[in-house]
């Protein structure tokens, strides 16, 4: 029954045949997306990568064929040679781009045949997401991830080529090397001529695109893999894509205008969308301020209110204890939203912040009555007064209230005013709303680590008249960083370089890297800002999650051809896996395998 595809030879692509293609003979090669039998005639919807296109099989025309389409069945690879043929006008298809055409099968060869698929090969599917990362071959088949692989390429295309009209050199560094300061786990590849040394992969090529600017390179990128073991998130791979870009010379306004120029160009080149530049600037303490997150969606207003001052000296032990501790009050008004939520959803929304590590989520509906409220009776009618004041309370309003640590305040509010813009559809889905977040202060204190962190990495410089607070008051300095949000969704970050050693030395030992471990760690890049190296920066932008919001997934697996799950596995190839005692030997290393108690 098979034969070989021979001397044919693919003339068309299925998805691409219209009407301008009409009493051509055509050649065409694909997968049976179905068969449907119609009375004796028989009807193939042949599959490529372009699209769907109608075959027909015509008892009458030549039984033999008639018989070998018989036969066939979903997912089988055949080839046809026929000619293209208007439809008539009852049998146009207005769903289907070939909708108006269909080819007259005048020979077919069968090139393949195929089990039976797990799922079908449809734009929806319903198949648990293991099963189609298991077959994801299969899955790569389906109309909205071929869909998505095609929007990667084009806009990894669209990059290149704007960076290398813009000056940029693309240069590759190596994925073997020494840890790189980005705040993850490392993963660890062993050395076998090294016996006992590691590679680490890195979490991005920062030291290095760096070195490439004292090296006098002038503008570099590269669309990279960075690795990272942390936990997995829908936003976040353990390898994952960057477009990692650094500069010489170079301020602040002008990374952020070469990667505004980039984007503008990008979408309208790859979507037809026109975006205008420049695109907002928010500083850090504004975004914290009004949104409580450094990310936040502005497409929708819903801002955050700190109504600490009010609650100071409160009988409301909730309130006035999170102030004690040094904590804040900050509260939403859902303008109108006072009939709009049930009493269910409010209680869910609660359990939610409590999910979060909220202590509980009060809240005030100011109804036709009055208002409604589990904490209004620890109130004074003082603290009313201004809420109502401050807050713009009117009949018909919802106001919810988080007391907590700042910290704690700000994720659970942020978050619950997420939600609010979810459950009320809040979000007009069509926006694309860029934001630059500027001004990020250089570093921050860890209680947990009892010294200060850089915010950024420890490469950020500090804003030129804030050099002096490095060493005397580390927490008030600002830094020449900015990262990038499209709808709420960090998509990039970088910084203006230290390029002196001096200033570099200071901030490793603020946040206590000694000299000896910032040698070891970091030496080669230390060492090579003594040799003429030139201001710069630069920024990184995440590929998987800017395809991801491009393309409305939900998830960024979905934008990734083989992406792992959750538990950093891949079904698919069944990586990571144990590996053979020989090999673990000459690597160099032992293994103790916990076996799971089952
Ligand atoms: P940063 O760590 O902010 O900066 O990373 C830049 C961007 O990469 C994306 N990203 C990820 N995407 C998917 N999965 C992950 N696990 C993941 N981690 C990060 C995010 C993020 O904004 N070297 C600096 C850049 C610089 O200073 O030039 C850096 O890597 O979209
Ligand atoms: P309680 O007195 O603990 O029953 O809390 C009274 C109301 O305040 C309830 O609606 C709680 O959800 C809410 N609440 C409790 N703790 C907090 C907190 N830390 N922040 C905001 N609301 C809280």
């Amino acid at each position: 029954m098979l034969e070989l595809m021979g001397e044919w030879k693919r003339s068309n692509f299925c998805g691409e045949l219209g009407k301008k293609h009409v009493d051509r003979s055509v050649t065409l090669m694909g997968w049976v997306q179905s068969r449907r039998d119609h009375g004796g005639v028989i009807f193939v919807d042949l599959r490529d990568k372009e699209g769907l296109c109608q075959i027909v099989f015509n008892p009458e025309h030549d039984p033999k064929i008639h018989q070998t389409a018989e036969q066939l069945r979903d997912e089988w690879v055949i080839a046809v040679k026929g000619k293209v043929t208007p439809r008539t006008k009852e049998t146009v298809n207005p769903n289907l781009k070939t909708g108006g055409i269909e080819v007259v099968a005048e020979q077919v060869r069968i090139l393949n045949t195929s089990k039976v698929i797990p799922f079908l090969i449809e734009n929806e599917v319903n198949a648990d997401e293991l099963l189609r990362l298991k077959y994801r071959y299969l899955d790569l088949r389906r109309p909205p991830m071929r869909d998505n692989m095609i929007f990667r390429h084009k806009v990894a295309a669209a990059v290149r080529s704007y960076l290398n009209e813009n000056g940029f050199l693309e240069i590759e560094t190596p994925y073997f090397t020494k840890s790189t300061p980005e705040g993850a786990r490392d993963f660890l590849v062993p050395s076998r001529l090294n016996e006992g040394q590691f590679y680490a992969l890195p979490q991005s090529p920062q030291t290095l695109k760096q070195t490439l600017m004292i090296s006098g390179f002038d503008r570099y990128y590269q669309i990279v893999k960075c690795f990272r073991d942390e936990d997995l998130r829908a936003d976040r791979q353990p390898e994952f894509t960057q477009i990692d870009m650094e500069m010489s010379f170079v301020s602040e306004d002008d990374v952020i205008s070469t990667v505004e120029g980039m984007i503008k160009t990008v979408l309208r080149e790859t979507k037809g969308i026109e975006v205008s530049t420049p695109f907002l600037r928010m500083p850090y303490e504004e975004a914290m301020e009004r949104y409580g997150t450094d990310c936040p969606d502005t497409r929708f207003g819903l801002e955050l209110k700190d109504i600490s001052s009010i609650f100071k000296d409160s009988q409301f032990k909730v309130f006035r204890g999170a102030l004690e501790k040094g904590g804040a009050i900050k509260a939403l008004n859902l303008k109108g939203g006072a009939e709009k939520l049930t009493r269910k959803e409010i209680d869910d929304l609660t359990e939610y912040a409590v999910s979060l590590g909220a202590k509980g989520l009060a809240w005030i509906r100011v109804g036709e009555d009055g208002w409604n409220s589990p904490i209004v009776k620890f109130l004074s009618e003082g603290e009313c007064g201004l809420l109502a004041e401050t807050l713009s309370m009117e009949k018909g309003d919802i106001v919810f209230f988080g007391a907590d640590s700042v910290d704690m305040v700000n994720q659970v509010m942020s978050n619950v005013r997420l939600r609010l813009g979810e459950i009320l559809s809040l979000v007009n889905e069509e926006k694309l709303e860029f934001l630059w977040v500027v001004d990020f202060p250089l570093l921050k204190y860890s209680p947990k680590d009892k010294r200060y962190v850089a915010v950024h990495h420890p490469f950020t410089a500090p804003k030129d008249e804030d050099v002096e607070k490095i060493e005397n008051s580390p927490g008030d300095a600002a830094s020449k960083s900015y990262d990038i949000v499209l709808n709420g969704v960090e998509i990039g970050g970088g910084s203006i370089r230290i390029h002196r050693k001096d200033i570099q030395q200071k901030v490793f030992d603020i946040i206590g890297i000694g000299e000896d471990e910032a040698r070891e760690k970091f030496g080669f890049l230390l060492e090579a800002l003594e040799f003429g190296a030139p201001p710069h920066g630069g920024i990184a932008l995440g590929l998987d999650r800017i395809l991801m919001l491009l393309s409305g997934e939900e998830s960024i697996r979905d934008v990734i051809a083989f992406p792992k799950t959750q538990k950093g596995s891949c079904p698919l190839t069944e990586a990571p896996s144990e590996v053979s005692p020989e090999q673990l030997l000459e690597a160099g290393i032992s293994s103790i395998v916990r076996k799971s108690e089952d």
